[in-house]
This record gives C-alpha cells, structure tokens and sequence, in this order.
C-alpha cells in the first residue's frame, strides 16, 4: 500500500513508519515538526531511509494535497496531545485537531482517497467503567474539587453514594470528554464519520490507551505519565505520584500501537463503504499510576516514587481497556509485556522537548496525606 503517515515523525507516528516500512509498504510522513515536541527540528527525526517526509501542516490545504497524491490510505497521527497547561491551550488543542483533522478530509474528499486510521484516544469515554453493587453499571460525576481536595479519590455511585467496582471499558460506553483534549478527540471522530458517510470512505478509530515506549518525549505538560516519571528518573528525582497512586490505567507499549494501525490499515478494504469503527488499543493488564512508578524507578535503580496526594482536575481516576474487539476481528495481539515494556522503557532514549511557556499543570494539593463509531 501507499500510505500518508500524517504525524509520521512523532512518538507513536514514527513507530507506525518503522513497522509499515518493514511491512514493504510505501510511506509518505507528513509532518509540522511543532518546536514543543521537536526542539531539533529535522535534525532530531529518526525515520527509515524509504520514507519520503514532506514537512507540512496538516491544515495547510494545498501541502495535504500534494502529500496525498497517489496515496491509497491515510494514517493520521498528528495531533496535539496531552492535558495542557490551561485554558488558553485550547485553541491551539482545536485548531490542530480538529481543523487539521477536517482540512485532511476536504483534501481527501477532493481527492478520492477513501481509506483513513484515526489516532484515536480512550480520553473519549472520560471515566472508564464502574458498576455499583445495587445500581448495576452506572456514570460517574464530574469530580468535585472539594472531594478531591478531602483526598477522596474514588467516585461515588450517582445514586446511592456507595463504593464503585472499576471494570474495563468497551467501545460502546457512551462518550464523555472531560478536558479540552478529549473533546477535541472525540470531535476528530464525528468528523471522520461524517467524511465516511458522504464519501463511501471507510474509517478506523485506534483508541489508544495509555502508550508509552522508546522516543516518547520528554517531560512537557504535553507528555503522558510515563514520560514524566522518566524524565525524573534520569534526573535523580523520585517520581511524583498524584493521589493516592490507585489510579487504574493500560500502559501499552507503542510497538504494538504501531501493529494495531498495520492490521487497521489492511483492514479497511474489507468493510463496508462509509462506515465506521473504533477499537480500543490497550493491552487488556490493569496497572495502577503507583504501579508504574515503582516499576519504572527499580528498573532505572532510581529514587523510590513519593506520593504526594496532589491531583489534576482534568484527571479521570480509572480508564482502562477491554480491547477483545480489536484481538478478534483485526487478529491484533500485544506483544510487549508490562514489566519487560517498562524495564526496557526505563533505560530508552526519550526525545528532547523544548520549553513551554510555563510550568507543568497545575495541579491541586489535597488535604489528605500523601458516536457514529460503533
Ligand atoms: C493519557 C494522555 C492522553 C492520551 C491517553 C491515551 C496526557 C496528559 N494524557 O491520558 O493524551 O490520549 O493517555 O494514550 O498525556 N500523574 C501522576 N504524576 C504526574 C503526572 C500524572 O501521578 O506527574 C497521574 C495523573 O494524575 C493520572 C495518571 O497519572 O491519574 C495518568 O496521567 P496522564 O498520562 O497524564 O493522562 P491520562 O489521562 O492517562
């Protein structure tokens, strides 16, 4: 196949281009180089010698035009990502999402390119899944800051105020973005279903757990957990856990995000004109935030974590994947294991990041101790 990587230098985007290229399919990457994920610029991009790179935004309508040419598929990675630092990310957050995700499909539309893997992301759902002993499973609401505050983490039942049992989530849960991130991540969703149904086009939906691995940047209020309790790591410091460290995630490994799209990519040829559909792409193993911190900092022989009991209000307190939907019709199977991921993660290469124009997000101390996508 010939295929636009948009995003291609990226964390994820570039694994996908080492894993298409070792396939044998054609690789175009394009891609904006954003200074705050690559300082370096060109310099800094690592990608096989047989991708072709076109250094491009995606909403620039007559450079996707061109990088589109030829191509039988589009895997679009480029995204801006993370929780940001504030509100006034958050026109940046949808102009590159969302207007970048619709001046690709215009120019797919225009150009008769009807196949496209999406970046998508579990922060679509918000909470993950919770059942309640007597109310079956139930939505939790939004966190209220004076819970948190009091070091109560865990969300109540709506109805009855009882403990909740934390479950996998699946792809039919009703969406919920809780931050300007996921919003924007949801909307790249509606806006490529709604490009599928009015092109006969067919659409995937990767909706990627928590991936972390080898060229994840470095620390940035941009950069997922992982990355930030790697960061410390290599600079002495013990990485800080927020809340109580009971925080349920899937921290899957970015080898096996990049065969997910692969078997995606084969995929749509095989389904019906303008449809579209979501998997989630997570390694099926619940890992708390503590967890990970612990595994990261004896792998690196670093400083034991600290729990501070801090929070963010943007968090959710438990996401985690049932990702069966992806194992059985795309015949997915993760290969990287969690202790040999994150040992391998601890000693890796992250990528440079440049400064942002303040510190990370802010975050909260607590007064406890330490869609059309079916
Ligand atoms: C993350 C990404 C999101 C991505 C998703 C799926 C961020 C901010 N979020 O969501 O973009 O779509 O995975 O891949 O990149 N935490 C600490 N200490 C810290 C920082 C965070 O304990 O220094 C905790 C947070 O409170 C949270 C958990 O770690 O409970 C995960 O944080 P993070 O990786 O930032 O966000 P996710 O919501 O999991």
């Amino acid at each position: 196949m010939e295929i636009l990587l948009t995003g291609g230098a990226g964390f994820i985007g570039s694994a996908v281009a080492d894993r298409l290229v070792a396939s044998g399919h054609r690789v175009r990457v394009l891609d904006a180089l954003l200074p705050a994920v690559h300082p370096d610029g060109a310099a800094g991009v690592t990608l096989p010698p047989e991708v072709e790179f076109v250094h491009g935004d995606v909403r620039d309508a007559a450079t996707v035009e061109r990088a589109l040419r030829g191509v039988d598929a589009v895997c679009h990675q480029a995204a801006m990502v993370g929780l940001g630092l504030d509100l006034d990310d958050a026109p940046q957050y949808v102009s590159c999402n969302e207007l970048g995700t619709a001046v690709l499909l215009a120019a797919m539309a225009r150009g008769g390119v009807r196949q496209l893997v999406l970046a998508g992301s579990m922060v679509v759902y918000g909470e993950g899944r919770y059942d309640c002993p007597e109310h079956g499973v139930v939505a939790p609401g939004p966190r209220l800051e004076s819970e948190l505050a009091a070091g109560r983490f865990e969300p109540p039942c709506p109805y009855c105020g009882t403990a909740l049992r934390a479950g996998l989530t699946t792809e039919d849960a009703p969406a919920d973005p809780r931050n300007v991130y996921a919003s924007t991540k949801l909307a790249q969703e509606h806006l490529a279903a709604a490009w599928a149904r009015a092109t006969g086009g067919t659409v995937t939906s990767l909706r990627y757990h928590n991936v972390y691995g080898p060229r994840m940047p470095r620390d940035t209020p941009y950069a997922g957990v992982a990355s930030i309790f790697r960061s410390a790591l290599a600079a002495g410091r013990p990485p800080r856990v927020f809340e109580d460290g009971g925080q349920r995630r899937d921290f899957v490994h970015v080898a096996d995000v990049a065969a997910a799209n692969e078997l995606a990519l084969a995929a749509l040829a095989t389904r019906p004109p303008g449809s579209a559909r979501a998997y989630n792409t997570g390694s099926g193993q619940v890992h708390t935030v503590g967890e990970l911190a612990a595994t990261l900092a004896a792998a690196g022989g670093g400083p034991a974590p600290v729990v501070t009991g801090e929070y963010r209000l943007g968090d959710v307190r438990h996401i985690t994947a049932d990702s069966h939907r992806l194992r059985t019709e795309l015949g997915w199977r993760p290969a990287v294991a969690f202790e040999a991921g994150v040992a391998e993660f601890a000693a890796a290469p992250t990528r440079g990041a440049a400064p942002t124009r303040g510190a990370a997000t802010p975050t909260r101390a607590a007064a406890a101790p330490s869609s059309d996508f079916r």
